[in-house]
């Protein structure tokens, strides 16, 4: 996993980045992912095949802030293939380490990826109720876009779908994909 940074003991490391099989990462990782997400986090196993790809396909990222060797938040997007929309898929902080610029650092790093990667857009969904997440996303200037109705399961909860425009174009999301 990448990560957004390795700058010793401060506010905010930066992020920096997994470059391959990093256990030590993917274990922390994963102990994170079932701490925030419990009954909705990813199986390890499928949190090493989305790290996979990021090593070998080059199609998403994946950041950590990390201090010293202790991961405390990751992230990750789905990229494609840079000439369409991208995907937020994950942002958790740790519960200890939170309010300190960390899951604001990795957006960040990977809207300006996805920018770099030629990405029109970037997308995600969040829990309606999921008032902080929600402002992050806000904060980094995301707007919503609209509603996926029943989306997330335990509890049942519809997600707000928001929009960070990289590049105006024109025509419907998705078009350039048909
Ligand atoms: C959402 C989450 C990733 C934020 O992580 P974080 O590292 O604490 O976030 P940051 O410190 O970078 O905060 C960035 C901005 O988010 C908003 N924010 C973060 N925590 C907040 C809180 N407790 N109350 C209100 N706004 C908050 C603020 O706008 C903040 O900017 P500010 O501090 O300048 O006001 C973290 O709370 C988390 O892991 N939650 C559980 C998992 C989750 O919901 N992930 C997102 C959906 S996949």
């Amino acid at each position: 996993m990448a990560a957004a940074s390795d700058s010793g003991a401060l506010a905010c490391p930066p992020a920096r980045e997994r470059t391959g099989h990093d256990p030590a990462d993917l274990a922390q990782v994963a102990a994170l992912e079932e701490e925030v997400f419990a009954t909705q986090a990813w199986s390890p196993r499928l949190l090493r095949c989305e790290l996979d790809a990021h090593a070998t396909r080059g199609d998403r990222r994946y950041v950590v802030a990390a201090q010293g060797q202790e991961v405390l938040a990751y992230a990750g997007a789905y990229l494609g293939d840079g000439a369409g929309e991208a995907d937020l898929l994950v942002v958790a902080t740790a519960p200890w380490a939170r309010r300190r610029g960390l899951a604001g650092t990795l957006v960040t790093t990977l809207v300006d990826d996805a920018r770099r990667a030629g990405c029109r857009s970037v997308l995600l969904e969040v829990r309606e109720s999921n008032a902080v997440a929600r402002r992050l996303y806000q904060s980094h200037g995301f707007e919503v876009i609209g509603r996926r109705r029943r989306y997330y399961a335990d509890p049942q909860e519809d997600a707000v779908v928001m929009r960070l425009v990289l590049r105006e174009t024109t025509g419907p999301v998705g078009a350039e994909v048909v």
